[in-house]
């Protein structure tokens, strides 16, 4: 019998709860195993060799694709690892146009890999449609990455606009939808070819794990990155497959837990008078608000915020006693990081200058905490 097409939340709450008819398990088993017995020579059980495929990770992999509304997911080691199998689609000679404020670790990868291999990344203001019209128009142009909301500036694109433009340009469009995830932001199915994800964040949800993952639109495409991740082989391992499963399962929960407090903390410290500017896009002066609600769920759990004095920022961070300073971001604890030492530093300063990653810029991810705790901490160290 066809099981009813249910909700997304309630197809992530059973991820795998079905995937053993063996034992009838809930939670899907962990096949921490390398390598599968053949039955017969020239028989296979579906499963060889576990960098080709491995049911753990298959079984993630599904959820991944049944979540985003992809033809087939890949599960890779880390984000950078899903960004840098779809890279590897492009050649020399190729350009591909991508967000000018992007996570420093994807900057890094495009310069300092990327490039000296003849991929020339090309950075736009990927929030300004015309801005990457201009881009595209350069017959070189391969391909959109784009990041949306951006890492940390919280810039947000038009991404059905901006699908429309690689179409007409021949251009794949490829989302880094870390930030929002297929909860609350639907790349694909505003027109995106390829989704990346670093999974560590909101997907696998608790500060336990580093893993990636890439979500094909096509059935070509997903055939190209399936090949890439066997032939370069930066899998995600079993344990960690099955860490990144079991957070999918509350990733609606966690998200709107974590939205709400994200949109109380945002419009408290834009009342605040050491408070210079804050970007989230929940607020109502921030421009991609309008594209986040015609589109999607909402503006998710990032704030970026700038304090009037940068000499304060080592205080802050020493002070706080409820947020955590650390790197990352989409866990269920709330980080406070400082973008132009720790996540952006890849990026030349007089580039951070331009962008607007300032020395006065803090970027908190906001957790599932009690909504006063994380008030009372920034009120105390602000
Ligand atoms: C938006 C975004 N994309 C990709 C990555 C890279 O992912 P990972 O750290 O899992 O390699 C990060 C990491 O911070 C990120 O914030």
């Amino acid at each position: 019998m066809t099981p009813p097409r249910t909700a997304l939340a309630t197809r992530l709450a059973q991820a795998g709860s079905r995937s053993d008819p063996a034992t009838g398990a809930l939670s899907a088993p962990i096949y921490q195993t390398a390598s599968f017995r053949h039955p017969a020579l020239g028989k296979s059980t579906g499963f060889d060799y576990s960098r080709t495929a491995n049911p753990t990770r298959q079984t993630l992999e599904q959820a991944l694709a049944d979540a985003e509304g992809g033809h087939r997911a890949f599960a890779f080691a880390s984000g950078l690892a899903a960004i840098d199998a779809t890279l590897r689609l492009f050649a020399h000679g190729d350009r591909v146009v991508v967000t000018e404020d992007l996570y420093g670790g994807t900057f890094r990868l495009f310069e300092s890999l990327l490039r000296p291999h003849g991929v020339e990344a090309v950075y736009a203001d990927t929030s300004d449609t015309e801005a990457v019209r201009r881009a595209l128009a350069d017959p070189r142009a391969k391909a959109l990455f784009v990041e949306s909301p951006t890492n940390p500036l919280l810039k947000v694109a038009d991404l059905r606009a901006l699908a429309a433009l690689a179409r007409g340009a021949g251009a794949l469009l490829i989302v880094d939808n870390t930030f929002l995830t297929p909860v609350l932001q639907r790349p694909l199915e505003q027109g995106a070819d390829l989704v990346v994800y670093s999974a560590t964040k909101y997907l696998a949800g608790h500060n336990d794990v580093v893993a990636g993952a890439v979500v094909a639109a096509s059935p070509d495409l997903a055939d190209r990155i399936g090949f890439l991740q066997n032939a370069a082989g930066a899998i995600l391992g079993p344990q960690d497959a099955w860490l990144t499963l079991r957070g999918l399962k509350t990733l609606p929960l966690r998200l709107a837990a974590q939205q709400a407090n994200a949109q109380t903390l945002a419009e408290w410290l834009a009342r605040h008078p050491r408070v210079r500017r804050v970007l989230y896009p929940g607020l109502p002066d921030h421009p991609g608000r309008a594209i986040l609600l015609r589109e999607n769920g909402g503006a998710g759990g990032m704030i970026a915020f700038e304090i009037d004095d940068p000499a304060r920022i080592a205080d802050i961070l020493a002070g706080v006693r409820v947020f955590l300073f650390a790197e990352s971001l989409g866990g269920v604890e709330s980080l406070i990081t400082y973008p132009a030492v720790q996540t952006h530093a890849d990026i030349d300063p007089a580039t951070r200058a331009r962008l607007g990653i300032s020395d006065r810029l803090l970027r908190l991810s906001v957790g599932v905490e009690d909504v006063r705790d994380l008030l009372a901490d920034l009120e105390n160290v602000l």
